[in-house]
């Protein structure tokens, strides 16, 4: 049985080890990252620390199993990020090498560190708000997708926010087609990512 509740500064640890353990299109990503830390301080950390309004959780017996990570204002967000959370990650964790094809699985992630990505504007116009969503094994498939997306969809909306957006790993079919079924249409591509978006 899980219990759907916001997110409390308690669960920060779990957060990061969900990030980890669905990070490769879904797949636990253990292997692939020598520290395990570094997917939580980009996916999951932030959102805790400065838009815990928008994060939810699944708990059981077993701890927390799952989150949906939300921010209204993306833009806000990433400026916020800016002054705030990065400079310390960026003091931590060595500039990467500048040839991409050089670069170790860590590495590609301390890049993201280094220089984050900036959302296109024409994205936010409509799709002000994006969202990461993650389960562990145990809590898939049972229809708790859903039920923390309808929740943070409704935080957002009675917020305001016009529209959300998202990217996901072109491998990872199953949250697409989750996504399509939950009414998102796919607004891009780029190598290696979709973007959705739904209006609110
Ligand atoms: N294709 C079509 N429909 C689907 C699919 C699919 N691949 N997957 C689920 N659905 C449908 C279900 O049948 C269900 O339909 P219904 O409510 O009409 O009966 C509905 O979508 C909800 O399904 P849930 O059971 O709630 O889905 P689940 O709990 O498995 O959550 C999720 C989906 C979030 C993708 C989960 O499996 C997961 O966390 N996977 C691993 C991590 C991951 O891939 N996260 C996404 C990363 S991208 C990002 O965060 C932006």
């Amino acid at each position: 049985m899980f219990t759907l509740r916001r997110a409390q500064e308690a669960d920060r640890a779990a957060l990061y080890r969900i990030c980890l353990e669905t990070g490769d299109s879904g797949q636990d990503a253990t292997a692939i990252y020598a520290d395990p830390l570094l997917l939580g301080h980009i996916y999951a950390g932030p959102y805790l620390s400065f838009a815990p309004d928008f994060a939810f959780v699944l708990e059981d017996e077993a701890g927390v199993g799952g989150y949906v990570l939300g921010a209204p204002e993306t833009r806000t967000f990433e400026d916020t990020l800016e002054q705030a959370w990065w400079p310390p990650l960026r003091a931590q964790f060595p500039v990467p090498p500048a040839d991409p094809a050089a670069r170790t699985p860590d590495e590609r992630l301390t890049a993201l560190i280094h220089q984050p990505r900036r959302t296109p504007g024409t994205l936010l116009a409509n799709f002000p708000a994006h969202l990461h969503i993650d389960l562990l094994p145990r809590a898939q498939g049972g229809g708790r997708g859903r039920q923390l997306m309808d929740t943070l969809l409704e935080a957002l909306r009675v917020t305001g926010v016009p529209g959300v957006h998202l990217g996901v790993g072109e491998r990872n079919v199953r949250a697409q087609g989750f996504y399509r079924h939950l009414g998102f249409e796919e607004l891009g591509r780029t190598p290696g990512a979709v973007t959705f978006g739904r209006r609110l």
